[in-house]
């Protein structure tokens, strides 16, 4: 007989087990606040749902410079919202929607494990949704998605399904299935556990949402929901038995199958049901490629990636941040890292983590997490730090632009600290720089995703370097920027 020997889980293993990365994808006003707002609240990080949409309600689309500045201070204070679920941790990383919407958003969906994509139930799959589950389809990112506002007048479950089959191109499975629509929506009935939820609103939809619990068979279930929403039910349970597809587990991984819940954020049903999958079923932080080949999370030496570049985040001190992603191994306050880009080593000496609008110092992450790190000029988008054996991530790719806009500079005498702000701004991927020869003169042809990028642009150029500008729109697609007159500078 042999003796098995069963090795104990070690702390960085057993870190990268509960940790879940993962963002949340909607066109806007589908919902992304408010459920983010309830996750934080049944995550027990805010106490009272309210404060999260209240500060996204400061928000707005503006070039004036304070305002913007501090509607970034909002969107970076989200960068990464960390809390605990049933022994999870999890690291919400946020994507901004609506008018700021740019290729951060992309980044940012290179530094997640998976993502939830929210739809309204009344809507179906809309613009935005589509392009950012694209760049997930990409990358084979898992995704799970929360149907809202049920609480609404809706579409009919089955023709939502239809829609995120035939329009993204991937399976999609109901876990749970709605009971009612609209004034009627009552709760939920969980297709993995067998049991009907019914749930009871609270002020505002503030606090928790008290829930009973029935089988499908039990006798208390028509006292519960009533006899027609249980008739309604036993038949839509039946039906799915006979026609649903079975969820199958590695197909979600691969970013071919979605699972499907049904909800309301506002009114908080089916949120906790939701968290409950979202640790079950997302996974783990995942290996990463690498020129050495696939690096694990659980390999000692730690590694990480910048994801993002956010300048003056903090209007007191002007500084500029870099967000890493810990790929693997313990990441330390004060350690030593090599840069493999610039051949420097690094001491990481002022890490930070952020929420609300607080800053914290962080003493330790793991893989999965993010680290802010005031960047000295010293990071770029894509960048790798790391200890132990030189090892270098893949670079992030820069998104295809949709907007493209001339600059022109209103003051020819300070053409230095132009050339000086753009190659920060395209370093730290906040607007892609091209040059193209205008009638023999070189001009500045700016590419966005977002028209935000283009405000933020001018408004930086000018805060930051003292430049005015103005921008002139141009039609053209990429194809045409393709041809000889146009190139982007090697980064
Ligand atoms: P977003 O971040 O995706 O843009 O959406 P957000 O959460 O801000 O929600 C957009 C609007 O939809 C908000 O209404 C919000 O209250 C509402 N909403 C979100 N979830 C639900 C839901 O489950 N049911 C219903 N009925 N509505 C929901 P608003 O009028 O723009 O703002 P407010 O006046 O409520 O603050």
């Amino acid at each position: 007989m042999t003796n098995a020997v069963v090795s104990r889980p070690t702390d960085l293993e057993q870190e990268v087990a509960r940790r879940r990365t993962f963002a949340i994808i909607s066109h806007p006003d589908a919902g992304k606040t408010t459920l983010t707002e309830k996750l934080l609240l049944y995550g027990g990080a805010i106490e009272l749902a309210g404060s999260v949409r209240a500060r996204k309600n400061q928000r707005q689309t503006t070039s004036d410079w304070m305002e913007m500045e501090q509607q970034r201070g909002i969107s970076v204070t989200a960068t990464a919202l960390q809390f605990d679920w049933k022994g999870a941790r999890l690291n919400l990383l946020d994507t901004p929607g609506h008018e700021d919407f740019s290729e951060d958003t992309y980044r940012t969906l290179m530094a997640v494990d998976s993502a939830v994509m929210v739809i309204d139930a009344a809507r179906g799959i809309e613009a935005q949704t589509r392009k950012l589950f694209d760049v997930c389809r990409q990358r084979n990112i898992p995704i799970l998605v929360f149907v809202n506002k049920l609480d609404h007048p809706s579409r009919e479950p089955l023709s939502l399904l239809d829609e995120i089959e035939s329009v993204l191109d991937i399976g999609a499975v109901p876990l749970n299935w709605p009971i009612g629509n609209g004034p009627t929506f009552q709760g939920i009935y969980d297709l993995q556990r067998g049991r009907v939820m019914q749930f009871s609103r609270t002020a505002h939809g503030q606090k928790r949402a008290p829930v009973q619990i029935s089988t499908l068979d039990g006798p208390e279930l028509t006292g519960l929901i009533g006899e027609d929403a249980a008739e309604q039910l036993r038949e839509d349970v039946e039906l799915l038995e006979i026609a649903g597809e079975d969820f199958e587990f590695e197909r979600f991984l691969r970013g071919d199958l979605a699972p499907v819940f049904f909800g309301s954020a506002l009114t908080n049903f089916g949120v906790e049901v939701f968290l409950d999958a979202l640790v079950d079923l997302a996974p783990p932080p995942q290996p990463r490629a690498s020129d050495q080949g696939i690096v694990e999370p659980t390999r000692e030496d730690f590694t990480g990636f910048v994801f993002k570049i956010q300048a003056n985040m903090d209007p007191r001190h002007r500084d500029c941040m870099a967000f890493l992603r810990v790929c693997s191994g313990r990441f330390e306050k004060g350690v030593l890292v090599h840069h493999p880009r610039s051949g420097k080593d690094i001491r990481l000496s002022r890490p930070h983590r952020l929420f609300a609008q607080e800053r914290e110092t962080v003493e330790s992450a793991y893989p999965g997490d993010v680290v802010g790190l005031v960047n000295p000029g010293v990071f770029a988008i894509g960048d790798t730090v790391h200890t132990g054996d030189l090892v270098e991530y893949r670079a992030i790719p820069r998104f295809q632009p949709e907007r493209f806009a001339r600059l022109v500079s209103n003051d020819v005498s300070r053409t230095k600290q132009l050339s000086k702000g753009l190659a920060q701004l395209d370093e730290e991927g906040a607007i892609q720089v091209f040059h193209s020869i205008d009638g023999g003169a070189r001009a500045v042809v700016l590419g966005a995703v977002g028209d935000l990028q283009f405000d933020v642009i001018i408004a930086r150029l000018e805060n930051e370097y003292g430049v005015t500008t103005r921008i002139e729109r141009l039609p053209y697609r990429l194809a045409q920027l393709g041809g000889r007159d146009v190139r982007q500078p090697r980064r």
